[in-house]
């Protein structure tokens, strides 16, 4: 019996995964904020589900403990709900800056912790993935507060990976490159996609790309990873691709000048 636990499963990331992993789930669990859509993919998969604000304090430790209950302990959670609003450093004041923190670092590290809580207590072992973000790593214009949301919550991943290894729970992120999804809570303009798909695969990402990632690091296949950051990116992290070289390449004949002067 595997019980899988999706945030943010009502849209976009969360959808995908909630789709990928409802093949190896026996019971499958959804939460988000939006109740329509919810139940939308819900009845899509036969899923049950709960509609809760996981930015509220007790939101998240709510969700764990809801699903738990109501269909069996949880074996995989996989934590996908977010929001990536643009706020300029200069305009930032404290409900903005808490406004994001409390749904993608607060939300995913206290629903961890409850789940941690639970297995522990049952004995069990369990599997949990959090949806981070190249943001973690690079942040844009207005993307401040978002991206240093996400690099807290790779910081956290690792921490609890290190505390909760003993216990057989396993903690790991994902961390998607853009993906075009159509959310109503994370508009995206079409000029910032546009530039941002870059990448040394060149082509956009899809969230079944991402979906495809949370399966293999959320199952037994993967055993013996904990507290990793698995980039899904088409190699964006790789570094910046649309730049001149420094310096034209050297050609054949420098090559050879050079050979020879090592000789
Ligand atoms: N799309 C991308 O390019 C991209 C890239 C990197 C990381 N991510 C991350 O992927 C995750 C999913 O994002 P997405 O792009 O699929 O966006 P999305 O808007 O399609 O999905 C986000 C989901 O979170 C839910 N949500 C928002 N506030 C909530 C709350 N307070 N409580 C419960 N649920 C709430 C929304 O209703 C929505 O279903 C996020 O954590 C995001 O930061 C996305």
């Amino acid at each position: 019996m595997v019980h899988v636990l999706i945030t943010g499963a009502a849209s976009g990331i969360g959808r995908a995964i909630a789709h990928e992993l409802a093949a190896d789930a026996n019971a499958l669990s959804l939460v988000d904020v939006d109740a329509d859509r919810l139940a939308t993919v819900a009845d899509e998969l036969g899923a049950q589900h709960a509609v809760l604000d996981l930015a509220d304090p007790l939101g998240p430790e709510e969700a764990v403990g809801r699903c738990w209950d109501a269909s069996g302990p949880v074996d995989v959670l996989v934590n996908a709900a977010g929001i990536y609003p643009s706020v300029d450093m200069i305009e930032l004041r404290a409900a903005e800056w808490d406004r994001i923190f409390s749904l993608n670092t607060r939300a995913p590290v206290l629903a961890t912790a409850e789940l941690a809580r639970r297995a522990v207590a049952a004995g069990r072992g369990a599997s949990v993935v959090n949806i981070s973000s190249g943001a973690a790593l690079r942040s844009r214009p207005g993307g401040g507060p978002y991206a240093s949301s996400k690099a807290a919550l790779e910081m956290a991943t690792r921490a609890a990976a290190l505390e909760f290894g003993a216990h057989g729970i396993r903690v790991n992120a994902v961390s998607p490159g853009f993906v075009a999804v159509d959310s109503t809570c994370n508009p995206v303009a079409p000029e910032y996609a546009a530039l941002v798909n870059a990448n040394p695969l060149g082509r956009p990402g899809t969230p079944e790309d991402i979906a495809r990632a949370v399966r293999w690091i959320s199952s037994p296949e993967a055993a013996w990873v904990t507290g990793e950051v698995l980039r899904i990116d088409g190699g964006s992290s790789t570094g910046v691709l649309d730049l001149p070289r420094i310096w034209p390449p050297a050609t054949s004949t420098d090559s050879a000048h050079q050979e020879g002067n090592r000789r």
